[in-house]
């Protein structure tokens, strides 16, 4: 009885102050992960979204359930900066379509924010100041480059995309940043019934929409090829391009979302990894045999590529994938602590590559920190996260290895989000 009386008068950690529809001008500060800047107002910290460092705002908060923060929209733009631009895409902007984080700010300033992001990240989580790094731009511009989108639809059946930070759909009748033939198999009809619906065009051309239930599972899925003809039996697979071979995907599958970020991070992987000649690689979180099959020509018959993927279907088509190279092996399993610890043990020698490619979540720190026990010679760490990449590289510096180098690429223009390349090599390398 005592104790719970204790534990009902405890503040609650998800109260604010009850700022929430407050109006007030602010000064934006820097920059911060998950596209939006920090201001202060009143000894709090503000997550304004819509901004940027150096504006004069006025804001309004749009959410407060935290005593030390709350989140805003600038609403106004009382001083500009610079970098600040006309919105390309008319659905977003402060209180709409939550897809975009940056779509009024230049390009080339976008990616400085997202290399500041990335070095913010990892001195605040790895301990390390004053990471050099570049965002580089990848070909094709800002727009129409999202090859995979998933779309919400409303209970009304209209496709669109949700506000950001919260359950309502804002109905589109376009997406600016979706290549044009994806954007239009989704917008352009309605979903009665569906929860969502995934879609993804391939280098031929075909678009695979997949419907998903209201709790995002999948109900069916159609290809549609150019010229419009449906194939007798719908088949979901997807043709891919890049690091100069054709891959197979399943249509609504991991592959990178923009065109051309695939190549660039083989290219990028391949560079930091440095392969030779009859060394043995793994590839982890292998996709379709990416950055495994990439590879696996270098170091060629001599040496041996595993790759691990944990989902049947993608294992499937990196099995056939990698199916002209018999030295790169696809192995279906969990990457996590056990079952890294068989497959290390199975696989009996270390290998002298490691390459991951985990989900937005990372890696974390058993898996670091087994993979940091093999004493390979370089690991290549591919992060959609930098929060999850600096968490992960303090776990290898805490067991002995050491942050190289780490190049950072746009694939995502208009939005927060960056893909990073890492190399980490033993600490007295
Ligand atoms: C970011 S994707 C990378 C795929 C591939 N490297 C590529 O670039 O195309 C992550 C992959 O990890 C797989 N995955 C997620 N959790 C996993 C786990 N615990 N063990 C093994 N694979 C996992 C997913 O199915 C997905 O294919």
């Amino acid at each position: 009885m005592a104790d719970r009386r204790r534990a009902a008068a405890r503040p609650r950690r998800d109260r604010g102050l009850g700022w929430e529809g407050r109006e007030f001008e602010v000064t934006v500060g820097p920059v911060a992960h998950g596209g939006h800047c920090v201001a202060r107002h009143e000894g709090r910290v503000v997550f304004v979204r819509h901004s940027l460092p150096g504006e004069r705002v006025l804001v309004r908060v749009t959410e407060d359930r935290h005593p030390g923060f709350c989140r805003a929209d600038a609403v106004e733009v009382l001083e500009a900066s610079p970098a600040r631009v006309e919105r390309p895409c008319p659905y977003s902007g402060p209180g709409r379509c939550g897809g975009c984080d940056w779509q009024h700010v230049d390009p080339a300033e976008q990616r400085r924010l997202k290399a500041a992001v990335v070095r913010e990240q990892l001195g605040r989580l790895a301990g390390l100041d004053d990471v050099a790094v570049v965002v580089e731009e990848l070909p094709g511009g800002p727009l129409r480059w999202r090859l995979r989108a998933r779309f919400a639809v409303d209970r009304t059946g209209a496709p669109g995309l949700r506000r950001h930070r919260s359950h309502d759909v804002v109905v589109l009748d376009d997406c600016p940043i979706t290549v044009e033939p994806a954007a239009q198999a989704v917008l352009s009809r309605s979903w009665p019934g569906a929860g969502a619906v995934d879609v993804s065009v391939d280098s031929a051309g075909a678009v695979t929409t997949s419907r998903l239930d209201r709790s995002g599972r999948p109900t069916s899925s159609r290809v549609v090829r150019p010229g419009g003809e449906l194939p007798e039996e719908p088949v979901t697979r997807a043709e891919r391009r890049a690091g100069g071979r054709d891959w197979e995907v399943e249509g609504t599958g991991f592959w990178q979302v923009h065109p051309a970020a695939a190549d660039a991070l083989v290219e990028a992987v391949a560079g930091f990894a440095a392969v030779r000649p009859g060394e043995s690689v793994l590839d982890l979180y292998a996709g379709a045999g990416l950055f495994g099959g990439a590879l696996a020509p270098t170091v060629g018959e001599t040496g041996r590529v595993v790759c691990v993927e944990s989902d049947p279907a993608a294992c499937a088509t990196a099995d056939a994938n990698l199916a002209d190279l018999p030295h790169a092996e696809v192995w279906q399993g969990d990457v996590d602590a056990e079952g890294l610890r068989e497959l290390l043990e199975e696989l009996g020698t270390p290998p002298d590559v490691v390459v991951l490619d985990p989900p937005r979540a990372g890696a974390g720190q058993a898996v670091s920190r087994l993979l940091a026990g093999t004493g390979a010679r370089a690991v290549v760490y591919v992060a959609c996260d930098p929060a999850a990449l600096a968490r992960d590289v303090a776990a290898f510096a805490d067991a002995g290895y050491r942050l190289a180098a780490v190049r950072g690429f746009d694939a995502f223009p208009m939005t927060a989000h960056v893909e990073c390349v890492a190399l980490l090599v033993p600490s007295g390398a």
